[in-house]
């Protein structure tokens, strides 16, 4: 593939992507990315100028979507509103960019019949009890809890509904939680690691028995990019690493790398509508495909992503007394 665009490309998984395809590709990047608060060019730093550009604009402005599309080979759409904890304060522009960004996107792929590759999330499946036997598959109905698992699973239904209709040439895969460099310390695993770091007691929702089940950044990027090159045109893919985890287990964890008592730690306000757990059967996408994580083993990969805050302060420093003064506006 020649040139990729990539939206949301300053984010948390859409930089890790970014990183992946210039290492282990010979494509092109172009990114679309809005810089919102979540956005930080400083995740593009080191990257080769002459392969990879960014462009500060809106997935909404169907104008500068059209002419990026236009000359694209492939779109792979990251851009999102993605925090759940934000979408309870203000859900209004999770609305906004994750629906009608979508529909841009893909109106203007189906204009100039460009390959799509829609990146989605397990939580459009809702949660699963702590002792169902079944885990998430790509037959699972939709059935969203929050304002941002709503609007992605519209997006998503969107897409499907395109290649229906209009016979957009798309893939869907819903992945599961990712943990690793370059995430916002809004999200659970860095907002702890960064507190620990800055002496605060890391916060768990409400008892902390909510299960997530956690995959390296760096190995949902190979599988979209596996999906991207050889995946079936229509289908969905489910996206997981066999890492399901208790918050409360992750935090204990962190702690017990980071050297501090392991107890250390405080409950805080539940989050409201909390879905208890999420857990991905990848079954389709390892047998059809052939593809496998690289990251087995969660403890090692956390103490890499603990690692990576500790050497890159100058990264996430700037976000971190915003964040807390957030939450703490939320007793959280
Ligand atoms: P993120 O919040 O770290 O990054 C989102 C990026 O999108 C930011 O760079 C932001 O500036 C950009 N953006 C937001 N609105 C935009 C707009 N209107 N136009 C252009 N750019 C805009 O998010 P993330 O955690 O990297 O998630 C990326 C994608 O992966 C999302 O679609 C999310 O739903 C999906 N996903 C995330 C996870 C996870 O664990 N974080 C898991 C599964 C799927
Ligand atoms: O499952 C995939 C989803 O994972 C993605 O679609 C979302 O974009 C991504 O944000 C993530 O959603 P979660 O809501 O699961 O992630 P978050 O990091 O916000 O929280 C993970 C768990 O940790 C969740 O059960 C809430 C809890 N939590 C979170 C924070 C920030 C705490 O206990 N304490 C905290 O301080």
């Amino acid at each position: 593939m020649g040139k990729i665009l990539v939206t949301g490309g300053a984010g948390f998984i859409g930089s890790n992507f970014v990183h992946f395809l210039i290492g282990n590709t010979d494509s092109d990047v172009v990114v679309l990315d809005k810089l919102t608060y979540a956005g930080n060019t400083a995740s593009l730093a080191g990257l080769p100028a002459d392969r990879v550009s960014l462009v500060v604009g809106d997935v909404c402005d169907a104008e500068v979507v059209d002419a990026l599309v236009a000359s694209a080979d492939a779109v792979v759409h990251y851009a999102a509103e993605s925090h759940n904890d934000n979408s309870l304060a203000g859900p209004r522009p999770f609305v906004d960019t994750n629906i009608l960004g979508t529909y841009t996107l893909i109106e203007a792929a189906r204009r100039h019949g460009v390959r799509y590759h829609h990146i989605s999330t397990d939580e459009v499946y809702g949660d699963l009890e702590l002792d169902d036997p079944q885990r998430f598959t790509e037959s699972t109905p939709y059935n969203p809890s929050s304002p941002y698992s709503s609007t992605k699973a519209g997006s998503d239904l969107l897409v499907r509904a395109w290649v229906r209709s209009f016979g957009l040439e798309a893939t869907i895969s819903n992945c599961s939680n990712n943990y690793g460099p370059y995430q916002h310390v809004e999200k659970f695993i860095p907002r702890q690691i960064t507190n620990v770091i800055d002496g605060i007691r890391p916060r768990l929702y409400g008892a902390g028995l909510n299960v997530r089940d956690w995959i390296h950044a760096n190995d949902h990027s190979s599988a979209v990019w596996t999906i991207l090159t050889r995946g079936r045109i229509g289908e969905t893919y489910l996206v997981g690493a066999d890492g399901e985890k208790d918050n409360k287990s992750v935090v204990e964890t962190i702690l017990s790398l980071m050297g501090e008592d392991p107890q250390a730690y405080d409950h805080v306000t539940d989050r409201p509508g909390h879905d208890l757990r999420y857990a991905i059967d990848s079954a389709k996408l390892r047998t059809e495909l052939g593809w496998a994580p690289q990251y087995r083993d969660f403890d090692s990969g956390l103490a890499a992503t603990i690692g990576w805050y500790r050497d890159n302060e100058d990264w996430w420093r700037p976000a971190k007394a915003a964040t807390e003064a957030k939450y703490a506006r939320s007793g959280q």
